[in-house]
């Protein structure tokens, strides 16, 4: 029942739309949120919302969603990076840990177990806590991680402060992703390497249609059962629609100064790793 009224909740969909498109002859400040077009101040509540209402269920749906196949990308992304010793890692947007904890855990290819330093920074101070709990969970709270509440568009560090800076599935949802790279690249020192995993684009035809009715008829539905959060889904999917490609985000990132740019595919270009060093 809850599923059907929600699909009839879709139509005033396009009524919203229309509504915002009128409400933007009067103010020229809007991005998107998801397919909807939202002022540029609101955008960061309506995903702190979203967060916040998935927090508890969010590795589950994760999981769900993506047959698992989300752990893999993750690893993959932490291969990449192939942390040594003493590495200090700023993961933004980093959740519930994920990616912090496979930095921990992770053995480097000479097989020396390392002391390395990771600060987890998110908005979501749920998202964080949930991470902080896995963490106690898992023995790690010896380990040297920090979590620390914030924006990615703004952080609160010196220039030069780390040594890898890791984003995966985050910056699609900031608002302006131009200031999150730069910001980036601030706190990064000289040699630093920058990290994204991010949905991305599939562009084999049959393969991308097959993506999409999956995404736009199924993960809303799985959201609904699971974490009780039809329209947390919905977004998330359409998100993923707006978010650049994997040669428009690389552009994004040269521009910021970053070298050596860089993508890597994965499953068919669902989702892409971006790196970049800065020297
Ligand atoms: C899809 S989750 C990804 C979490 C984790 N990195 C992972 O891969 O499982 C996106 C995260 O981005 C965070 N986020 C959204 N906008 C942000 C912003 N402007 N600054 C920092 N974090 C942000 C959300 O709170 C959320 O925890």
């Amino acid at each position: 029942m809850r599923i059907v009224l929600r699909l009839a909740c879709n139509h005033t969909y396009q009524w919203r739309k229309f509504l915002n498109a009128s409400a933007r002859r009067f103010s020229q400040e809007f991005t998107h949120f998801g397919y909807e077009e939202v002022p540029v101040e609101d955008k960061a509540k309506k995903v702190h919302k979203v967060f916040s209402n998935v927090a508890k269920s969010y590795d589950d749906m994760n999981d769900a969603m993506s047959f698992g196949i989300h752990r893999l990308w993750k690893d993959t992304l932490i291969h990449k990076m192939n942390p040594g010793e003493n590495v200090s890692l700023l993961d933004v947007a980093g959740g519930t840990g994920d990616i912090a904890f496979r930095f921990l855990n992770y053995k480097s290819l000479s097989g020396e177990e390392c002391t390395r330093k990771v600060t987890v920074y998110d908005i979501n101070q749920d998202m964080l806590n949930v991470g902080k709990e896995r963490a106690q969970q898992n023995g790690l709270m010896d380990c040297n991680i920090s979590w620390v509440c914030g924006d990615a568009e703004n952080l609160p560090f010196e220039d030069n402060t780390f040594c890898a800076y890791t984003i995966a599935f985050g910056i699609r949802n900031c608002t302006n992703i131009e200031k999150v790279i730069s910001e980036s690249y601030r706190v990064l020192k000289p040699g630093g390497q920058f990290l994204c995993l991010e949905f991305s684009r599939v562009n084999q035809p049959i393969l991308r249609r097959l993506y999409d009715a999956y995404s736009f008829e199924i993960i809303p539905v799985m959201g609904e059962i699971i974490a009780g959060d039809w329209n947390s889904y919905k977004y998330l999917v359409e998100s993923i629609r707006k978010f650049p490609d994997q040669e428009a985000f690389k552009d994004c990132i040269s521009h910021a100064g970053f070298k050596f740019v860089d993508y890597t595919n994965l499953t068919f270009g669902t989702v892409a790793i971006h790196s970049g060093f800065k020297f």
